[in-house]
């Protein structure tokens, strides 16, 4: 039966809403549109009918770019399966599958390394999120996807994400989904839809069953003629479901029941019209819930749409019937070729069935494959296959899919689609075995959740042959294979106890030496990660006493070596074995290992507090490491550092440019290194004062790496807090870094805001021996950690002397004095100036560091040292100077929003009589253009140029994610429902100075 085009009837104000995403989008908004209902409810016609019409009323799509995919059963774990497919369209190759996305890069010699911590699959999400955002500055984008029930995982995160864009992107998605399986992630999206306004975030479509007047309309459709009585009582049935109304209509078609009669299509007397299994008569109500019931309700003889889909089937000839089977294994596409592979029969001896099956409206060719014409077909095809033969079956057709060399993503499909039905993995063929020894690496480069399933499978799989065949059929290296490629897996997943186990099962047995040293990388790596230098010390002398390892694994492996040792802190033995592991990596030429040990050689110079080598070593190791994308990891280590080596020094521009590169490079890879990069960067922001744009840094990240970078975090944010008065926030803060939560050697390595909150809550609460107390540890003259502490030294003093106690204070500027003979840069030396001027009242001193700092933009700095001159001044009789010093201190506090230190300023000018003559506590306004940060502004006068925000990302050497939550702060802050609102609102005066620089639009 020819298949009528398909004309919606009954859904005029559905379609409408596809007018409103389009007003919506050329006004420069976002909107999100969820399509829910049961199966063959219509929500893929409704789909397609609404992007026609999307296309049409734009000029062919040339106003709007729109992108279309959906998601199928068989594809739902393969990461971005569908998303890529749909955005990227360059991506697309017949011999590529889409999720190809994250193939390995290209590596000269071979094999991928799998060295660094990224997680590939998470990388994907951003290279997604930015293509999105770049498309979305040329023209407003739409994306469709269908049965988003079927959606893999990481993409559903996506498509979250996506959605809270499109209050800043002019950005619609647009997603269908059946009710049944239930995706707790559409769920809660379609609850946040319903939750707003219609017409500002988006709306949530429930198609409903159709009317009997539409119902009569699509039979007019199939039969030219609108239906009499019997035949509308015979539709009805359907119970509005059009699948089941199309379905019904074409059965009637088939038995030739019906007959043109006057004006009117009318069944024939004493025709039932329905060949399949006998039952009770009536509506049915309960139309369909799920395929897995389709056999169930067959079997119970209900009349449904299931049965209706049965009798379309039942009415082939049974050889047409179990090709189709076979092809329902392959997904709801599928070639010739592929179906000839998996049923053993040349592709010429498939011809007719298919033909048939094509006559019989259950497939149709889509360019040079076929599909079925719905979904529900194939499934119930596929759910008519016993459960274990179905298992076998995927199995028979990864085996082909995989012998025939198809890409890795297809026979992954296959193999999960296996797994599903029968975890026990029993059945796993050998020849699978082999396929994924060989292939593991690659699986676990495109996504080692995946990988280590397939593995984990394969492995108790593997064992259960081998001990049934005593080692007989497979060979001993598949087994080794396996386990190094689920340890790699592992490794990338940050699983460190099953990294372990399988790395050292593996090192027990491998001969391979090259295999045997990077499965000790992985095994020392992770030691290293979970605290036990030594223990990864041992073993990676072990490993290095392997003969026959290759010599750039040999230099890798010394490296690492080296790196054990630096770690541990014992400066003098660490250099030696530093210089040593170097040397050895240029006698490799290995650029891995350079990285690393110019890494290493780092570190050494930062005990030393040697900057400028330090600094050194880490533009060599960045020369080293090139654009290996291998090596990202440890280049962004080593990015991180110079970053902060440079900002030590006062290079604050070079500093936050090679912070930013950064930052960029960590968007291409998922690491969690994104979260540590960006809790440097709201560091670096809150030490120049922009202390809004360190809250916003924070706020946008996702993941913390660790609980070092989470005491970071929270000591950063509950130090804004105590300095404003947010008592709330700080006590929470303090709840959360609590000692027991805390280990002190964590703060000593970098947490070091928690050593200083815990002394400014002391001394909020009156408790200034408390408050030296807590920064106690930081002044042991022979402690070579806290690098940073010379700027606390200055606070010890004066605290010190606060209570009298002028030994402390004397001890204060005494390590002061220290840091800067260690390390004699203008910084220290004007800190250690400072604690002498404050110990020895000499205002030249205070008045010369508070000069430097000045010029160092460091505000907080400058004004705890104006404070102090003030005080100082006051002291010693010149009121007149120290009213003009405390000032200007005040008025920079006051721009910091820092109102407990505006308080302690005052109350200690306060015996002396000396008071302001202004009072400089000026609050920003909550809402409107005026609240707006310095840096909102300037994103804002970005926004309204039209850059998106990867480009505004660029620009101002922020991150992405950093721009987003600012765009979404400078929203709501004006109260504005998309990105266009903030040009059309932007105030006069600002416009002027963009068209003066000749900028604006
Ligand atoms: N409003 C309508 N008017 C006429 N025909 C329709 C209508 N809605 C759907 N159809 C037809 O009904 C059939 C089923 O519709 P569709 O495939 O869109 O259902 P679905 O909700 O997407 O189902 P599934 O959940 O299985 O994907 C199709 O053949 C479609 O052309
Ligand atoms: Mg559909």
């Amino acid at each position: 039966m020819a298949e009528p085009a398909v004309r919606l009837v009954g859904r005029d104000e559905q379609l409408d809403v596809f007018d409103g995403v389009l007003s919506r989008l050329l006004d420069g908004g976002g909107y999100s549109v969820l399509i829910r209902g049961e199966p063959g409810i219509g929500k893929s016609a409704l789909l397609e009918a609404g992007l026609d019409r999307l296309a049409a009323a734009t000029a062919g799509g040339n106003a709007v770019a729109i992108r279309s995919g959906s998601c199928s059963e068989l594809s739902q774990h393969i990461p971005y399966a569908v998303l890529f497919e749909a955005i990227d369209v360059n991506m697309r190759s017949p011999e590529r599958g889409p999720a190809d996305s994250t193939r390995e890069p290209a590596r000269s010699g071979g094999r991928a390394e799998l060295i660094s911590m990224a997680d590939p699959v998470a990388a994907g999400a951003e290279r997604v999120l930015g293509l999105v955002d770049e498309l979305c500055t040329r023209l407003p984008v739409v994306i469709a996807v269908d049965d988003l029930q079927w959606m893999d995982e990481p993409g559903m995160r996506v498509w979250q994400r996506l959605s809270q864009l499109t209050d800043q992107l002019p950005l619609a998605l647009i997603g269908t989904c059946r009710l049944v399986p239930q995706r707790p992630e559409i769920g809660r999206l379609g609850r946040l839809l319903q939750s707003g306004p219609p017409d500002r975030r988006g709306v949530v479509i429930d198609l409903d069953r159709l009317g009997s007047d539409a119902a009569a309309r699509i039979a007019a459709q199939e039969f030219g003629r609108v239906p009499g009585p019997r035949l509308a009582a015979k539709i009805a049935e359907a119970g509005g479901n059009p699948l089941y109304i199309r379905e019904l209509l074409a059965i009637l078609h088939r038995s030739s029941a019906v007959r043109i009669l006057g004006g009117f299509a009318e069944l024939r007397e004493g025709t039932t019209g329905f060949h399949g299994p006998a039952g009770p008569k009536g509506c049915s109500t309960n139309v369909f819930t799920y395929p897995a019931d389709v056999s169930a309700s067959v079997v119970a003889g209900a009349h449904s749409l299931a049965d209706a889909l049965a009798d379309r089937i039942g009415s082939l000839p049974s050889t047409t019937r179990l090709l189709l089977e076979s092809a329902a294994i392959l997904g709801d596409e599928f070639s010739v070729s592929d179906l000839a592979h998996i049923t053993g029969r040349p592709a010429g001896a498939l011809l007719e069935p298919l033909d048939q099956a094509r006559l019989g409206g259950v497939i149709e060719p889509v360019g040079s494959r076929f599909r079925f014409r719905h979904d529900l077909l194939r499934q119930a095809l596929y759910s008519s296959l016993p459960t274990p033969i179905r298992a076998a079956l995927h199995q028979d057709a990864a085996l082909a899919l995989a012998t025939k060399g198809a890409p890795i993503d297809q026979v992954t499909a296959q193999l999960l689609a296996a797994l599903q039905i029968d975890s026990s993995a029993s059945g796993i063929d050998t020849g699978i075995l082999a396929w994924l020894a060989r292939n593991s690496d690659a699986l676990a480069r495109r996504s080692p959740q995946v990988a280590a399933t397939l593995l984990e499978q394969a492995l108790a799989a593997a064992t259960g042959i081998e001990i049934a065949i005593a080692g007989g059929a497979l060979d001993s290296t598949v087994i080794e294979s396996l386990q190094a490629g689920l340890s790699s897996a592992a490794f990338l997943l940050a699983r460190h106890d099953q990294t372990e186990r399988l790395a050292r099962e593996v090192l027990a047995q491998t001969k391979d030496p090259e295999l045997a040293a990077r499965t000790t990388w992985h095994l020392a790596y992770t030691l290293m990660r979970t605290g036990r230098p030594d223990e990864a010390r041992a073993c990676v002398r072990k490993a290095l006493a392997v003969p026959g390892t290759p010599p750039h694994w040999t230099a890798r492996l010394t490296v690492l070596n080296a790196m054990t040792i630096v770690t541990s802190g014992q400066v003098r033995p660490s250099h030696a074995v530093s210089r040593h592991a170097l040397r050895t990596a240029r006698t490799a030429q290995d650029p891995m290992a350079l990285a690393y040990a110019y890494h290493a050689e780092a570190l050494c110079h930062e005990a030393r507090r040697d900057l400028d080598a330090a600094m050194r070593a880490q533009r060599e190791g960045l020369d080293a490491a090139g654009n290996d994308p291998d090596l990202t990891d440890i280049k962004l280590l080593l990015m991180s550092n110079l970053a902060s080596s440079m900002h030590a020094d006062d290079h604050l521009e070079e500093g936050a440019r090679v912070l930013s590169e950064a930052r960029m490079l960590a968007e291409t890879i998922e690491t969690p290194r994104r979260g540590a990069l960006a809790i440097q960067a709201a560091e670096l922001a809150f030490e120049l004062g922009r202390w809004d744009d360190a809250l916003a840094e924070i706020e946008s990240i996702s993941d913390v790496p660790d609980l070092t970078h989470e005491a970071r975090r929270l000591g950063l944010e509950g130090l804004i807090a105590a300095h404003r008065d947010d008592q709330a926030t700080l006590d929470t803060h303090l709840t959360a870094l609590a000692d027991d939560r805390i280990p002190s050697a964590m703060a000593r390595n970098g947490a070091t805001w928690l050593l200083l909150l815990r002394s400014l809550a002391a001394e909020r609460a009156g408790n200034p021996p408390e408050a030296i107390e807590a920064l106690t540890d930081t002044m042991n003259l022979d402690s070579q950690d806290f690098t940073v502490r010379f700027t606390w030294m200055p606070r010890l003093v004066r605290l010190g002397l606060t209570i009298g106690r002028s030994e402390i204070a004397h001890q204060a500027a005494a390590v002061a004095e220290h840091e800067a003979r260690m390390h004699p840069t203008p910084r220290k030396r004007v800190w250690a100036s400072w604690c002498h001027g404050l110990l020895e009242s000499d205002l030249d001193r205070l008045r010369e560091a508070a000069d430097y700092i000045r010029a160092s933009q460091r505000p907080l700095y400058l004004a705890d040292c104006l404070e102090d001159a003030a005080a100082t001044a006051a002291a010693t009789g010149d009121l007149t100077d120290a009213r003009s010093t405390l000032t200007e201190a005040i008025s920079i506090y006051a721009g910091l929003q820092a109102t407990f230190d505006i308080r302690r300023a005052t109350a200690r000018l306060r015996p002396y009589n000396v008071r302001l003559g202004v009072r400089g506590n000026r609050s920003r306004p909550q809402t409107g253009w005026d609240a707006l940060t310095a840096t909102e502004l300037k994103i804002a006068t970005l926004v309204a140029r039209g850059e998106s925000n990867s480009e505004i990302a660029a620009g101002l050497y922020l991150s992405r994610r950093t721009v987003e939550c600012h765009v979404t702060h400078i929203l709501r802050k004006l109260d504005a429902d998309c990105r266009g609102h903030v040009v059309r609102h932007m105030p006069a005066d600002l416009w002027r100075e963009e068209i003066a620089h000749g900028q604006a639009p």
